[in-house]
């Protein structure tokens, strides 16, 4: 099967352990919340939602860095995770991992790679 894209972003619009761009992945005919994050040169896309319980993880719209830009924090309860595999590192996730999008950075543009015929991830 052909494998599409859908832009997320363009390039710049990420920083390295900055804020982060917010957009939307259908899952079962339904809209979930999603994030990408550039850390250490390279992209990383997942689904907004705590392994702790199903809440966004931003502090404020788009910030999902802590203050050390190491890792990615919750909001609610400050569940850590590792930006680059979604890995939880500490806190209330226990053990539950962020969900990873596949993602890619083509040019100047970061894309949401698209496997299935009707366009989810
Ligand atoms: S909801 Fe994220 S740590 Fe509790």
């Amino acid at each position: 099967m052909a494998e599409e894209k859908r832009l997320i972003c363009a390039s710049g619009a990420l920083e390295d352990g900055g804020k982060g761009v917010r957009f939307t992945v259908d899952r079962n005919e339904r809209d979930v919340p999603a994030f990408v994050v550039r850390y250490r040169g390279k992209v990383y896309g997942y689904v907004n939602e705590c392994g702790h319980v199903p809440a966004e993880l931003d502090w404020q719209h788009g910030e999902f860095f802590d203050y050390s830009k190491l890792y990615l924090i919750c909001a609610i309860h400050g569940a850590l995770y590792a930006p680059d595999t979604g890995r939880c590192l500490g806190g209330r996730c226990q053990g539950r991992g962020l969900k990873p999008l596949p993602v890619c950075e083509v040019g100047e543009n970061i894309f949401l790679l698209l496997d299935k015929p009707n366009g989810q991830a």
